[in-house]
């Protein structure tokens, strides 16, 4: 079962391997301990994601480095390269919510700089991004570039993914993976999720973990894997409706983003109001689940001792945030329902 779910996640990807762990967690932290990060390494993350993204190089013994996040909610490629140092060795960018972060400008960053790149993409499996692929004709002298697109999770080192229930390709408990085109990194973490051995051997390979996604687990998401661009078409719907009906409210900002390059998938349809916890407690009152990730930044609760150095855009989104709901076996009437509600908000506060 596992081995079946490898192969096809690999296969969806692109990637040569797929290795499945216990979470998306072991997979960041695995894929760092791969590339050989520890102590006295620096890793650039987003301020805004989720902790587990950060709190993985942390425990993999290295530094995090913040870099604030754009209007598209993933890290600002342009503040990127104010954050290295002669210390730096990797990049995580986090594929939020189902949008990828800008990989080509992400990818030439790192080869400037010799970087690994380690792609969060536990929240965008099935997104991916248009690249300029290397020369492929030269006519007359004038060298031209041909664009094809490359999935989230195939870009970097590795990509990293999460199958808690949550998620756009979600188990029955916890679960993640890591996909590689490495050899070395893929026997790696294959060893690491069994304590260290291997288990054609029985050798131990260092100290691992137990950190393996289970049989049970894998056969699931092995059958909902073949459904998934099936249910990434509804989303795409379902998101559209949400565009149609509410893109004329002012106080909104709808995630649908001016890169056609870039292909949103919609595991979250996160908005910014303007109204903040108001907009969001009065989605929550009249029956509207709702997720405000995340209110307080990951680098303001002190127990992480984090070096807070001030990210206004994650600040403000923070403030703002508010993901209507979003999954496959929402109803045409209940989206109906979700827009009546955001208007019937704006309707009230307008008197
Ligand atoms: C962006 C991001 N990174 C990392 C993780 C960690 O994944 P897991 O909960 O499977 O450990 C998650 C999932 O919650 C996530 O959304």
């Amino acid at each position: 079962m596992l081995k079946s779910f490898e192969e096809n996640l690999a296969k969806f990807v692109g990637t040569r391997y797929a290795v499945g762990l216990n979470s998306g967690y072991d997979a960041l932290h695995i894929s760092l301990l791969a590339a050989g990060i520890g102590s006295g390494d620096e890793v650039i993350v987003p301020a805004h994601t989720f902790v587990a993204t950060c709190s993985a190089v942390v425990n993999a013994g290295a530094k995090p480095v913040l870099v604030d996040v754009g209007k598209d909610f993933n890290i600002d490629c342009e503040k990127i390269e104010e954050a290295i140092t002669p210390n730096t060795k990797g990049i995580i960018p986090v594929h939020l919510s189902g949008y990828m972060a800008d990989m080509e400008r992400v990818m030439e960053i790192a080869e400037k700089y010799d970087l690994v790149v380690i792609e969060d993409a536990c929240q965008s499996l099935g997104s991916s991004m248009e690249e300029k692929k290397s020369v492929k004709f030269d006519v007359l002298g004038v060298k031209g570039k041909e664009k094809e697109r490359r999935m989230a999770g195939a870009w970097g080192l590795t990509g990293c993914w999460s199958f808690y229930p949550f998620k756009i390709l979600g188990g029955y408990g916890d679960g993640g993976a890591i996909t590689t085109d490495d050899p070395d990194v893929a026997l790696f973490a294959t060893r690491m999720r069994y304590n260290g051995e291997d288990r054609d051997t029985g050798e131990y390979h260092g100290h691992g973990y137990t950190c393996l996604l289970d049989n049970m687990q894998a056969a699931f998401l092995d059958v909902k894997l073949r459904y998934l661009p099936q249910w990434i078409v509804r989303r795409k719907e379902i998101a559209e409706r949400y565009r149609q009906a509410l893109s004329d409210l002012p106080d909104l900002l709808l995630p649908h983003y001016d890169d056609p390059r870039r292909d949103h998938v919609y595991q979250n349809y996160t908005l910014r109001s303007k109204q903040g916890s108001d907009f969001s407690e009065f989605m929550k009152v009249n029956g509207v689940e709702v997720l405000t990730q995340f209110r307080k930044p990951y680098y303001k609760h002190e127990a992480l001792k984090l070096e807070d150095r001030c990210f206004p855009e994650t600040e403000a989104l923070s403030r703002e945030v508010c993901s209507l709901p979003m999954n496959v076996e929402l109803e045409d009437e209940e989206v109906g329902y979700v827009i009546e509600v955001v208007r019937g908000f704006y309707k009230k506060i307008r008197g």
